[in-house]
Formats: structure tokens, sequence, C-alpha cells
């Protein structure tokens, strides 16, 4: 079979590598807009392109013969591109556009929850007016303001983090209503947790939660960036989580997958990503997403034990159902070694040499091959993953590993710690009370 991997970061050098390992050969081609290394290697074939240019994607998995294809990020699914491929005759693992709006479309997003009553959502408004915005921002007292738009997720600000007052939520409201609508929703407090799941339309297999870290310093300290490592347990939950928790978050998902269908007509066919904070009342949706998160894929898919051609050939004839897909009972621990100045000042076009990483995978996310060699383009460079009986074995891999890649990066000791895992089920245990 020959496949088609349309994006070219870390999360899609994950999806490359589960793809690879399928024993049914598939021969793997990829569209990217730089050459990532690691991609590269797997593939008979690549097209250095835009990967929201729909046409000449459309063009190429046609001279190409190309009978399935996965769309790794949010924006090429905003631009249409399952759409094309759907109706060219190639099935997609990727939601068509009516349903990825899910991702791209705050508002909407907020207003489909609303409508069908779907648990876990805030109380919210969408504006596009700055006295009535303010206005619920003073009611509210406590707040997330969030762009409309796609925003590769960076658009995001909430008080108590990035938002000191009130004050400071008002004037960012005001600058985000110069550009498009604002959603202004309740602050949730609690623990964030990731849970993805393949989709066929209608049936959900989900993955283990995992627990991605978005500030760029240890400690949660500095700028918010794409996610600097993630963790998974040895079992589906986290430490932090009860077993029931879980469940109520995969009855949220599975009701967001059902109620998709009946607003837009269309079978949400891909992954879909659920950002939850757990509060002591259980819980709570931040945002879904269109596609695998980065780095939470890399933490996941190399778990995966069915196999995954047979996965998505299942997703995209709608047969999930009577394909048991497993995991292996391993904890992951991912980090990402990121160029200096990261997010606000990076270090770019500087080489990166990934020496001996001993047991720990390695994925390429945000770099470019010349000659022979790696460099950084500004953002996440390199992300490792330590896989093992638990989390504190897992993190000493991935971190063995990236004592072994040199250059101008950095990255967080403290992710998947002994130290930073009881912290969040201190902080889990004290929000309960
Ligand atoms: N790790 C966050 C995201 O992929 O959106």
């Amino acid at each position: 079979m020959k496949i088609l991997l349309i994006g070219g970061g870390g999360r899609e050098h994950a999806i490359a590598e589960g793809i690879k390992k399928s024993k049914h050969n598939p021969s793997l081609y990829a569209l990217m807009a730089k050459k990532n290394p690691g991609i590269a290697a797997l593939c008979e074939d690549f097209l250095l392109e835009k990967e929201t240019e729909v046409v000449k994607i459309v063009e190429y998995a046609k001279a190409r013969n190309i009978e399935m294809a996965f769309v790794g990020p949010e924006a090429p699914l905003a631009a249409g591109v399952a759409d094309a491929l759907w109706e060219a005759g190639i099935p997609v693992v990727g939601p068509r556009k009516a349903c990825a709006v899910i991702e791209f479309d705050k508002a909407w997003a907020r207003n489909f929850m609303k409508k069908y009553g779907i648990e876990g959502c805030p109380a919210y408004e969408v504006f596009t007016d700055e006295v009535p915005a303010h206005a619920f921002i003073e009611k509210l007292g406590d707040v997330a303001v969030k762009p409309s738009g796609l925003t590769g997720g960076k658009g995001v600000k909430v008080m108590g983090d990035q938002l000191p007052d009130l004050k400071a939520a008002r004037e960012y409201t005001s600058e985000l209503l110069e550009k498009g609508s604002v959603v202004i929703e309740e602050r949730f407090i609690g623990e964030e947790f990731t849970l993805q799941a393949f989709v066929d339309g209608k049936n959900l297999a989900f993955f283990p939660a995992v627990q991605d870290h978005k500030r760029a310093y240890e400690g949660d300290l500095g700028p918010n960036t794409g996610g600097m490592g993630s963790y998974t347990d040895a079992g589906e939950i986290l430490p932090f989580m009860l077993s029931e928790d879980l469940e109520k978050a995969k009855k949220i998902m599975q009701h967001t997958v059902t109620a998709l269908y009946e607003e837009t007509g269309t079978g949400y066919q891909g992954i879909l990503y659920g950002q939850f904070i757990l509060t002591a009342s259980g819980p709570k949706v931040v945002e879904f997403n269109a596609r695998f998160g980065d780095p939470e894929a890399m933490n996941v898919i190399p778990l995966i034990e069915t196999d995954f051609v047979e996965i998505m050939s299942a997703v995209v004839k709608g047969t999930l159902e009577s394909l048991p897909v497993k995991f292996s009972r391993k904890a992951t621990v991912c980090k990402y070694a990121v160029p200096a100045g990261y997010p606000d000042n990076p270090e770019k076009d500087s080489e990166v040499v990934v020496g001996d990483i001993g047991e720990a995978s390695v994925y390429y996310a945000s770099v470019y091959e010349k000659e022979g060699r790696i460099y950084t383009t500004g953002s996440r460079a390199v992300a490792v993953v330590g896989c093992a009986e638990t989390i504190e074995a897992a993190e000493k891999i991935a971190q063995n590993a990236l004592e072994n890649i040199r250059g101008k990066l950095f990255f967080r000791k403290d992710i998947g710690t002994v130290g930073l895992i009881q912290r969040r089920i201190d902080h889990m245990k004290e929000i309960r009370g």
C-alpha cells in the first residue's frame, strides 16, 4: 500500500515510524515544508511544499498512486486537504473541514458544545465588541481569553498565568478584537491532561492519557511554548487521576463525535484530541484539536501494539468497532531539545548533532537537513522518548539521551521526574480537598 503523510514535524516523524512498522510493508510518501531528516529516511519519496497547497498535494498524491493519506497538522485540515483527497478518491485519516472546525474556530467549538449539552463546557461568551466583552470579563472575574481563529494553540491567555489581572485581560481582549472575534470564558483550576483517540466517524479507540508541559523553563516558569515535553504512566491514567476521571473524559469525547455527525452530517474520521483540566468537579474541556498533539503523539504512537496501517484502514472504513486497538503497558517520557532563546528569540540555522541516544527514540521536529547536517529553524528541534516500566525509569532514559544531543539548545530537566509528578499529585489532592 502507498501511503502519503502530510506534515514534517516531530509528531509526523512519530506517525511515519508507526506506519513503517506495519507488517503490511507500506511504501511511505511525504509532503512537508522542509526536509525532516527522520521522515525523509523512512520515505520512498517526498515533496517539499507548503502543507496547505491543496491542489499540489492532490496532484502529487495522484501522480504517486497514493491509496491512503494521513494529515498530521491542523493547518492542512483547515485548508480542506482532507476534503480534496477524499474527492480525488483517496481515503484520509484526518477530518474534513466541516469537522476540523472544532479546532480552528474556538467560538464555533463552544457554541457547538452548548447546543448539544456536551459536559465540561465553561461559562463563556463570544464577542466582537469591546464594551460588552469588558463587562463580561468583570462579571466572571477570572477568565481565559481566546482568539477565535487558528493560532497553533498559541493565542490563548489565562488569568493567573499570562494575564496578571483584569486590566491585562481587558487589554488583551481589545488587542484581539482588532483582528476578529474573541471567546471569553471562565478559567478552570486544576491539572491539565490530554486524551487522544482514533475516530472512525462513530467509534473511538482511546490512547492512554498524557500530560504536556507548556512553559519553557523548569518549575513551569517562563513563556508558553508548543509543549516542552510530556509523559504517560504505565496504564491509561496519570498519577494524579482516578479511573472515573478518565471515564468522564471518554464520555465527553464520545458525545462530541456523535454530536459532530449530527451537526455537520459528516463523520469525524481522524484523531480527536481533547485538552482537559481536571478540576474539583471533574474533567472540563479546555479545547478540542483535530489532530495528534505534539509532543503527545510521541508518547502514545510507540505504545501501539495493533498494526498502524490496519487502524488507519479501520478509521477510513468506519470499522474501528471490530478492531481492538492495544497498547503496551509502559510509561513514557518525551522531552524536547529547543533552540537557545526559544520561544521568543530562538537561535536559527544552528547545527544540531545527535550522539549516542542509548535506549531512547529520537524524533526530528523543526529542523532541516542540508549537506548531511541538521540545523534548527527556530522552533522545537529534536524530541527524545524514554519508554520503561515506570515514569521514573523512562525519564532517566530520555534525560541520558538529551545529554548526548549537542548544539545551542536547552531542555527541561524536570519533566517526568519524581519531584514534578509528586507536585501534580499534591496539587490535585489540594484541589479535591
Ligand atoms: N501539545 C499541545 C498541542 O499539540 O496542541
